[in-house]
């Protein structure tokens, strides 16, 4: 079935039909946008859910790691977003230190995700000790996706973002938290650079959807930074990320044959010029005469 935007089934994605999916054993796609040209791409191309993660910190703003990020540049690109996505489930990342401080503050905060920039849920980093704030937007009849693994918001508690769930300890203690997660009625969970038995493990585990990067095929869907899948850097990716395009390379070239083009007069040509109707100008060169 076509997945395009032209196809006449194609119906507004809901929390219910990833939970759907995952029940079908279909595989859930989803990606990330910040702008309105890149969701409407990635709504157009048929993908489930678009995430408006923090990570636009890194690849949009220009910051080495996503804490600076504030809730005012979270709003600002989600509004974007909506107007660009018709069709897929829209995800808004809590930024830091948006929800850490108290149950009540994330609540507001999320809020303002759905109220004032068209998100359809958010989320948010961490386990057991996020569950007050969880159980908190829950309540108020906010959807929330939760994030375990490598969660960027702690980079330097993590030390680095390190690959994650790798001892018997850890393993055991992102599965709790999992368990933890879906019990307060997180509707999904983002799962980052978990190795894949346990990714794979604890997707059979839970009844709501998984949604890995950097987490095997073993989960029930499938997340990536458009940015990084598109090529939009030379610098450094992650081993995770595969590369589908060199739009860094593309945008190189374009920009190179411009300059040359520009310098050698080759552009602008006729056919990208406007014109006036010949006795306009002739009216115009004779009362030119006596100006300036
Ligand atoms: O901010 C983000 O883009 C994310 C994804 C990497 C899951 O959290």
């Amino acid at each position: 079935m076509s997945t395009s935007s032209s196809s006449p089934q194609r119906r507004k994605v809901t929390t219910r039909t990833l939970l759907d999916k995952k029940q079908r054993g279909e595989v859930i796609t989803m990606l990330t946008a910040y702008d309105y040209p890149t969701a409407l791409a990635v709504d157009q191309a048929g993908i489930d859910s678009i995430l408006v993660g923090d990570s636009l910190g890194m690849v949009v703003l220009g910051y080495e790691n996503t804490l600076p990020v504030t809730m005012a540049d979270m709003l600002h690109h989600c509004r974007a977003v909506a107007r660009g996505a018709k069709y897929a489930l829209l995800v808004g990342d809590l930024p830091f230190m948006s929800y850490q401080v108290s149950a009540e503050q994330a609540m507001r905060n999320a809020g303002r995700f759905l109220q004032e920039a068209g998100m359809d849920a958010v989320k948010l980093e961490g386990g057991r000790e996020r569950l007050d704030a969880i159980r908190a937007i829950v309540a108020a009849g906010i959807p929330v996706q939760g994030h375990l693994g490598l969660t960027p918001q702690s980079v330097h508690q993590l030390g680095g973002f390190r690959s994650q769930g790798r001892t018997a300890t850890a393993a055991r203690r992102l599965l709790e938290d999992a368990l933890m997660l879906q019990d307060a009625r997180c509707f999904s969970i983002v799962i980052e650079s978990v190795p894949t038995r346990l990714a794979a493990l604890v997707s059979q585990r839970l009844e709501i959807p998984t949604i890995g990067i950097g987490a095997g095929a073993g989960c029930d869907g499938q997340v990536l930074v458009t940015h990084d899948l598109l090529g939009l850097f030379d610098r450094f990716t992650p081993r995770f990320v595969k590369k589908y395009a060199d739009l860094h390379g593309e945008i190189a070239r374009a920009l190179d044959t411009y300059q040359t083009e520009v310098r050698t007069g080759t552009f602008p040509r006729p056919e990208h010029t406007v014109d006036m109707p010949d006795e306009e100008w002739e009216a115009f060169l004779e009362n030119v005469e006596g100006i300036g």
